[in-house]
């Protein structure tokens, strides 16, 4: 089967729509186009109905007790916005205080960074190289006016995946709330905010084969129970916790591509890691001084993640992008590998997967050798020139 190119590798930015996702949100757009909070017709009843099955969907593929702790939102940054903001206006009497990461998404950093211009204070952990977080180290963190934890459960750059049951266990035990970032997870690897001891989450669609547009914020309803305050008022929808007509289409979507993410997790991660796994060992076995980062042995199945030295990420993407989508970290090159499950389902072979790898991997080889060609820094490195030593610019 003849490749089809450009290639999409980025799928830790987004992903398309299922297309049985497509299918279940189109009727919702027109014949059935109620108002899921209109209490006196069969149009509203209808919505609802579709709304409260992806609700327990959502709540199904997260393991969540009861589906009225998913509350919908616009998308992943909305979620966090909800908790981090929510729990900080709901508890600031009983303290001022929040632990979270250095490596949180944008979004996750950019609150902190407001609410610290608000009287709250903020203690950003570094992690250990490999991406995890040092359980002592968050432990040290915390002070009795600590009223939150939050903490991604995945990685979108280098696909580390933390130990969040054993975070949630130091959480309760301090009996602070714990906020899990689990946008990039969530459909991807089991999630179990039993299990794992997390009180809020916050997901989104785009990331699993659904629409954009839509998310979700799962909020603990007991043991304990956790209380947000809003940051859209209004009509009292979700519960109060965030108002604002619903998109109905686009939660029904969310629904299905939950739904679809639970059944084919399994097996879709074994073979977008063992996809994964070619790429990685294609590169790394052609190119020398090429470095895997975060830990091989807890990411993300679809994740890759390389530097190359000597050579800037971004010239490798250029050298790449007519043919293939991979993206760049801030400081390093970085490549998302996921060859999708809907090009699957859309008949696509799983050897045609596998061609997508190849020629991606041998394309990457191909770049990186050739710019490491251009490169004086290589060929001092090469000659055996210590590059700390050298004084680049006048003084
Ligand atoms: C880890 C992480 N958190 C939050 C977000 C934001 O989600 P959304 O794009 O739905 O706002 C993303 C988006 O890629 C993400 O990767």
């Amino acid at each position: 089967m003849a490749l089809k190119f450009p290639i999409f590798m980025d799928s830790q930015s987004t992903t398309p729509a299922d297309p049985r996702v497509v299918e279940a949100m189109i009727p919702y757009f027109t014949e059935k186009f109620g108002h899921p909070a209109s209490r006196n017709h069969s149009f509203g009843w209808e919505a609802e109905t579709a709304v409260d099955r992806a609700r327990e969907q959502i709540a199904k593929v997260i393991g969540a007790r009861d589906p009225k702790e998913v509350i919908f939102t616009s998308g992943g940054t909305e979620s966090i916005n909800l908790a981090v903001k929510g729990v900080a206006e709901m508890y600031r009497e009983k303290g001022n205080h929040i632990v979270t990461t250095a490596i949180e998404q944008r979004a996750s950093l950019d609150v902190c960074k407001r609410l610290e211009r608000h009287g709250y204070e903020v203690t950003y952990i570094p992690v250990r190289p490999d991406g995890l977080v040092d359980l002592e180290t968050l432990r040290q963190a915390i002070t009795d006016k600590t009223i939150l934890i939050s903490i991604m459960l995945a990685n979108n750059e280098i696909g580390t995946i933390q130990d969040i049951a054993a975070i949630g266990r130091l959480a309760k035990e301090k009996g602070i709330i714990l906020h899990a970032d689990a946008t990039q997870a969530v459909g991807k690897i089991p999630v179990d905010v039993e299990a794992m001891g997390i009180d809020l989450l916050s997901c989104t669609a785009h990331l699993m084969y659904g629409p954009k547009g839509v998310g979700a914020l799962y909020v603990r309803r007991k043991g304990p129970r956790v209380r947000i305050a809003p940051m859209i008022d209004g009509g009292g929808h979700e519960r109060g916790m965030r108002s604002g007509t619903l998109p109905v289409p686009l939660i029904v979507g969310f629904g299905r591509a939950a739904e679809i993410a639970k059944a084919e997790m399994a097996a879709e991660g074994e073979r977008l890691g063992k996809l994964r796994d070619r790429l990685q060992d294609m590169i790394l076995s052609s190119v020398e001084e090429a470095f895997l980062n975060g830990r091989p042995d807890r990411r993300l199945p679809h994740n890759l993640n390389i530097s190359f030295a000597y050579v800037e990420g971004e010239s490798v993407l250029m050298g790449l992008n007519k043919e293939t989508a991979l993206s760049s970290g801030s400081a390093c090159t970085s490549s998302t590998l996921e060859p999708s499950y809907v090009i699957a389902a859309l008949g696509a072979s799983a050897e045609l997967a596998h061609s997508e790898v190849e020629h991606v991997g041998a394309r990457t080889i191909e770049v990186v050798k050739r710019l490491r060609d251009m490169s004086p820094l290589y060929e001092l490195a090469k000659e055996g020139v210590d590059l700390k030593s050298i004084r680049w610019k006048a003084e």
